[in-house]
């Protein structure tokens, strides 16, 4: 996830700037770059970027003279082009420097515009169009209404520093659905994208609200609404320490992770639903769009969380586009014999793009002649390289090792993808429009059941003492289980185990007695009966019960020993709520166990070996 930083004072806003960088590197990035308004000759400003880690950002800096008191500086996590300096922020038109963090849904449009009007591009990014939008406003309107008319044209999520070499005093920045915080200090004003950047210099901050546009001098700042109305916004004092504000006040990433998914499951919508005409949009797909319409086989190939993920997918890509689809371990693919011809697609999911085995299944699927597709949350890795085409999760880095927002993200990402291969075929207008109205309110719905953060910790402390679980689920709640117990495995180093419900009285039903608690998925869908005569059973046996359900569900709780609702949802969908209770079950039962959850022992976030 990009990061930000800007810096208007009395001090050198280049040291300011880079130690600001240095703190928000845990956020993850592939480049950065700062910009400062140069005061010997002021009206000018400098610009260094560099690949790879701010140190060396901070050694290139170092032989160039960039003394100035006004600067911003960035972090880019790539979305849109691969990381290069080129692509790396700040991004200059003109008069006009500016850093962004977020998605602009109309860049193309936007960029088609300005072409037209002489602008000349010299990155891919979508970042780039808004500094050529605003010059291009600043031809006939002051700086502050340039930035405002831009931003009445930009569609999606930013955060923005942005600095005008003809006003070199001056500092902007905005905030919409980007975060963005500015330290109010003794005679200067640090903006960050979190308070990690600020602690150092000013435990006074301002958390800006969207559709918030800070105007900043040395001498101070006027916070404004998107009507140029003043706003008067109190400034609150910063309680924690340097590695709090990392985790942004939680105990760990993990549950950070946990609570960001609404926002990183519309980060993975955003601009990708015409929900009037039932449509999805995937651009890293559309190169090959004539190919998706010929498929008529599906292979997804993917480890661990991933391969959960795509085990949703299989039966979603199945009732709804109607393509016969099957997903495979992509450590036990690479050594299969793979049947593929030129109507199969194999599809990659991987969070890191980087994990050796699924890299080794796809190159040997891409050998036999398959359109290789990617679902990836990392730009620019080797699997997104080396798929013909795919889509980004847009998710923002994962720090903790154990998979969260990823898996949220990726099965968004395939719910878009049965959409558009759906609508390819028979799948109707008002199916195509009904799924996306809904999962266009899945990140409200996850946030209700994160309100019930308190009532699983409470649980999770109650189970605590188990050294082995159940997990159950049916139909799209299957993969659920499989991923309630991985998380528990990772995170507590406690056996668990995720069945097919159905499963159970072929064999397992077997370990069943008072010692081994099932946590069972059962929401109101096309296979609650059944799950619930799997619910009886274990009771009969003594087997204490924990129900994930959809909410008013009442005949489950003269049977459950316990019981978490969610909202209701399409039944395709359920397994973007139903697996929230469970990452948060787990989190809390590794904490109340003592447990280090962000880093479990013998783990690596990326597997990049056999
Ligand atoms: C589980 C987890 C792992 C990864 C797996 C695949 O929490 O993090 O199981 O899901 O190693 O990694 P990616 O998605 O990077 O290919």
């Amino acid at each position: 996830m990009c990061g930000i930083v800007g810096y208007i004072g009395k001090n050198n806003a280049k040291d300011v700037l880079i130690e600001g960088l240095k703190r928000l590197e845990y956020r993850g990035y592939d480049s950065a770059g700062i910009a400062i308004v140069n005061d010997q000759t002021k009206k000018k400003v400098s610009i260094v970027k560099a690949v790879g880690k701010v140190a060396a950002l901070a050694e290139k800096s170092q032989k160039r003279a960039l003394n100035g008191s006004v600067g911003i500086a960035h972090t880019r996590w790539a979305t849109h082009g691969k990381p290069s300096v080129a692509n790396a922020h700040p991004h200059s038109a003109g008069r006009i420097t500016l850093v962004h963090n977020g998605i602009i849904e109309n860049y193309q449009e936007l960029k088609n515009i300005l072409i037209k009007k002489k602008h000349i591009f010299t990155s891919e990014t979508d970042s780039e169009v808004v500094a050529h939008l605003i010059e291009q406003e600043c031809k006939k309107k002051n700086f502050e209404d340039a930035v405002y008319a831009t931003l009445k044209q930009l569609k999606g999520a930013y955060a923005l520093g942005i600095i005008n070499s003809d006003e070199p005093g001056k500092l902007i920045a905005v905030r919409n659905s980007s975060p963005l915080v500015l330290g109010v200090g003794d005679g200067e004003y640090i903006f960050a994208s979190d308070p990690s950047a600020i602690i150092q210099h000013t435990k006074d901050v301002i958390y800006l609200e969207d559709g918030e546009v800070v105007i900043a001098t040395a001498s101070g700042y006027t916070v404004k609404t998107l009507t140029q109305k003043i706003r008067h916004r109190n400034v609150q004092k910063l309680e924690w320490n340097d590695e709090q504000a990392q985790k942004e006040g939680y105990a760990h990433f993990m549950l950070k992770e946990i609570f960001e998914q609404p926002h990183a499951i519309a980060d993975a919508l955003r601009g990708r639903m015409e929900i009037g005409e039932g449509l999805a949009r995937l651009g890293g797909l559309r190169s090959v769009t004539d190919e998706l319409r010929e498929i008529e086989r599906i292979i997804i190939i993917s480890c661990g969380t991933s391969y959960n993920a795509g085990l949703v997918g299989e039966y979603m890509l199945e009732e709804y586009a109607g393509i016969p689809t099957e997903v495979e371990y992509a450590s036990e693919y690479r050594y299969r014999k793979p049947l593929i011809d030129k109507h199969t697609a194999v599809i990659a999911i991987s969070q890191s793009g980087e994990t050796a085995d699924t890299l080794a299944a796809i190159r040997e699927a891409k050998r036999k002649g398959a359109l290789t597709l990617g679902i990836v949350n990392a730009v620019g890795s080797t699997i997104a390289r080396d798929t013909d085409a795919g889509v980004y999760n847009h998710a923002g880095p994962e720090i903790s090792v154990a998979s969260t927002k990823s898996f949220t993200s990726q099965l968004s990402i395939l719910v878009l993808l049965t959409v558009l291969l759906g609508r390819q075929r028979d799948m109707s207008f008002t199916m195509g429009k009904r799924i996306l109205t809904e999962m266009k309110r899945i990140p409200r719905h996850i946030d209700t059941i994160a309100k019930q953060d308190k009532k699983i910790k409470k649980l999770a402390q109650k189970y605590k003492k188990y050294d082995d679980l159940f997990y159950l689920g049916r139909k799209y709640n299957y993969p659920i289980a499989l991923e309630g117990a991985l998380k528990i495995k990772e995170i507590s180093y406690v056996h668990a185990e995720g069945y097919a419900a159905g499963e159970m009285k072929h064999g397992p039903i077997a370990l069943i007695d008072k010692d081994l608690p099932s946590i069972i998925i059962a929401p109101k869908d096309s296979v609650y009966e059944k799950t619930v005569s799997g619910i009886e059973e274990i009771r009969a046996r003594r087997g204490k019960v924990i129900v994930i359900t959809t909410k008013g569900t009442k005949e489950l709780e003269k049977i459950a020993n316990d019981i978490i609702e969610i909202p209701k949802t399409l039944e395709m969908l359920m397994p973007l709520l139903t697996v929230v209770p469970l990452q948060l079950f787990a989190y809390h039962f590794g904490v109340a166990r003592g447990l280090d959850v962000d880093q479990p022992r013998n783990l690596a976030k990326s597997v990049t070996v056999e």
